[in-house]
């Protein structure tokens, strides 16, 4: 089977993005990164991608309607003839008409457990609260900001004196390893949708401390 064609959207640094790319190198893995899109042309993931080889664009958002910033998006992900799209680290909410178009085939990945923690400022939220673990999730996108049927989780603990940075650097290591194992599944189509819930089937090879639902 051939493998699945992803695009990657994205507004900064872009190491998940860099995750991705490196286990899609890696043979055999089901997807392959064929596009990267960055609203912000300064975003380092654009380099990161165009080193790797991979076609790359910027589509601003700046000056526009939603609606226009969108149709270029999908113009742009049309023409590379892509089946699913990861978000990682993108800084713009999509509107409910793209996400639904494109039901299930939007992943996210955000650094906390969610339904714990949406939105932006999560580490410092996290510490405020004391939860003693965190984490990180990859999930399929709606139009709601960080909620979706949940594909993957990963836990992380949080040690006594964390700061948000310190924490931060912690589960981005957990989000290097979550996304590519979380976007193998959809690829390899084990993930079906069934209500609020996503379910897994076969058996995931998951390396320690990784959690998805189990299979029904
Ligand atoms: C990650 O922590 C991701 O979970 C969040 O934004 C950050 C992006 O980092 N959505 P990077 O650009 O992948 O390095």
């Amino acid at each position: 089977m051939g493998r699945v064609p992803v695009a990657v959207l994205i507004s900064g640094r872009g190491s998940n993005l860099s995750a991705l790319i490196r286990a899609a190198q890696a043979r055999p893995y089901p997807a392959e990164i064929r596009l990267v899109l960055s609203n912000r042309a300064e975003a380092g993931g654009l380099a990161i991608a165009a080193e790797a080889g991979i076609e790359t664009g910027v589509v601003d958002h700046r000056g526009r309607s939603r609606e226009a910033f969108e149709a270029e998006l999908g113009d742009r992900i049309g023409a590379a003839g892509v089946s699913l799209i990861c978000l990682a680290g993108f800084m713009r909410l999509l509107t409910p008409g793209f996400v639904e178009a494109r039901r299930n085939q939007i992943l996210n990945i955000h650094p906390s457990l969610l339904p714990a923690f949406p939105g932006l400022d999560t580490h410092a939220r996290a510490l405020e609260a004391g939860v003693r673990i965190s984490g990180c999730t990859v999930h399929f996108v709606s139009p709601e900001m960080d909620e979706g049927p949940i594909i993957a989780q990963s836990a992380v603990p949080v040690a006594i004196g964390d700061s948000p940075a310190s924490l931060a650097d912690r589960v981005l290591k957990a989000e290097h390893r979550l996304y590519p194992m979380a976007l193998a599944l959809v690829a390899q189509g084990r993930v079906r949708v069934v209500g609020k819930r996503a379910l897994i089937s076969g058996e995931p090879p998951l390396p320690d401390g990784l959690f998805v639902p189990t299979p029904d």
